[in-house]
Formats: structure tokens, C-alpha cells, sequence
């Protein structure tokens, strides 16, 4: 992500702390250090596996699906707000490379606090970009999808779980999970 600019939101002005907010696989696996983590939401956009991956959960031709936010009026997306220094996005840029580029957002704390934060978004420019699909194809595409950093079923089954865990609902995550789950029932039905 070398031609990601240092924005004035990743320098801002709580001392070099800085609210990463996520919504995808951040939600359940931070592999990074952080002073603290919060639950969080942000208003105006909705989770999507929208977005190819071919390095973590596919390869080149065969991509996996991972989330990226679309825009959407009204809409509350919620995740987990992870409190990092400024050299964190060293690791994490590097790691979300195939498309994703960091954006500003207004966090809600579920606390009712309010802050400002960054997040990574996948837009339709880039290469690696899948877009809208059904929900069964999409769950069909994760059921035969395994990258560098394992099976994509795994990806989809951690995110569902990790929003359970936080007690918020995402009708487009459990459909999709559903969906897995009947495909693969039907692919295999005496399991
Ligand atoms: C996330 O968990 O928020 C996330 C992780 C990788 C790319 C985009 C978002």
C-alpha cells in the first residue's frame, strides 16, 4: 500500500493513538497490539463480501470473499474499535493490500461515546473487486476458496461467530453463513 497517503486522521491529534475501527477479520483476529478495544459502530454504510481476495482466502483465479463497506443511507454497521499507535499501520497496511485503501470515519461507541477513526475499505476501482452476487453464489464461492492464510469458510464462520459475540445482527453475514451451511449440507448429505 505504498501509495496510501499518511492522512491527517492517521496524525491526529490524541497523541498519536489512533482509533482503527474493524468490521471484517479484525473483529476476531488482531494480530497486531493495541492499547485497548471497544465496540463501535459506524452510520452510512453496510458490510458486503463484495470484495476478491487473493492472498489471504483465494489465489489469482480462484478468489476468495471478504468484506468491504458499501454505502448505504440509515444504514449502522458495527464492529471493533481497536486503540493503536500510528506504526501499527506499517503491519496492517502491508497485510490488506489486494485493494483496500484506509478512509476517516465518525465512530459511535456502543458506550455512547463518540470518536473519530480509520478503517479499510475495498472500493469497486480496484483489481481485485468481485461486487454484488447472490447470496448462494457467494456462499458457494467461500465454500471452494482457500488462500494463504487458510480456508475461506473459516474467514466467514470467525466473522458470523465474532458478531454474535458482540450481540449485533447482520442480516447479510448470516444469510451467507446459512447459505455455506446449506451447500454444504447438499454437497454432501450423508455427513
Ligand atoms: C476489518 O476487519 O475491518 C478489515 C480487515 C481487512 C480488510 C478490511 C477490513
Amino acid at each position: 500500500m505504498g501509495d496510501m497517503p499518511t492522512t491527517d486522521a492517521t496524525e491526529n491529534r490524541s497523541g498519536r493513538r489512533i482509533w482503527l475501527f474493524g468490521y471484517g477479520s479484525i473483529i476476531y483476529k488482531a494480530d497486531f497490539d493495541y492499547f485497548q478495544a471497544r465496540p463501535a459502530s459506524i452510520r452510512g454504510w453496510v458490510r458486503r463480501f463484495w470484495q476478491g481476495s487473493r492472498d489471504h482466502r483465494g489465489v489469482p483465479g480462484s478468489p476468495g470473499r471478504v468484506v468491504t463497506l458499501v454505502e448505504q443511507a440509515g444504514a449502522i454497521c458495527s464492529g471493533m474499535a481497536y486503540q493503536v499507535s500510528a506504526a501499527a499501520f506499517d503491519h496492517l497496511d502491508d497485510r490488506e493490500k489486494d485493494g483496500y485503501r484506509r478512509i476517516s470515519v465518525d465512530l459511535e461507541f456502543f458506550d455512547g461515546d463518540q470518536g473519530e477513526g480509520i478503517v479499510y475499505l475495498a472500493g469497486p476501482d480496484n483489481p481485485a473487486y468481485l461486487g454484488p452476487a447472490s447470496t448462494a453464489d457467494i456462499a458457494r464461492d467461500i465454500a471452494h476458496s482457500v488462500g494463504a492464510s487458510g480456508e475461506n469458510r473459516e474467514y466467514l464462520l470467525g466473522l458470523a461467530d465474532g458478531l454474535r459475540r458482540l450481540g449485533t445482527e447482520d442480516a447479510h453475514v448470516f444469510a451467507v453463513e446459512q447459505a455455506l451451511q446449506d451447500y454444504l449440507a447438499a454437497a454432501q448429505p450423508n455427513a
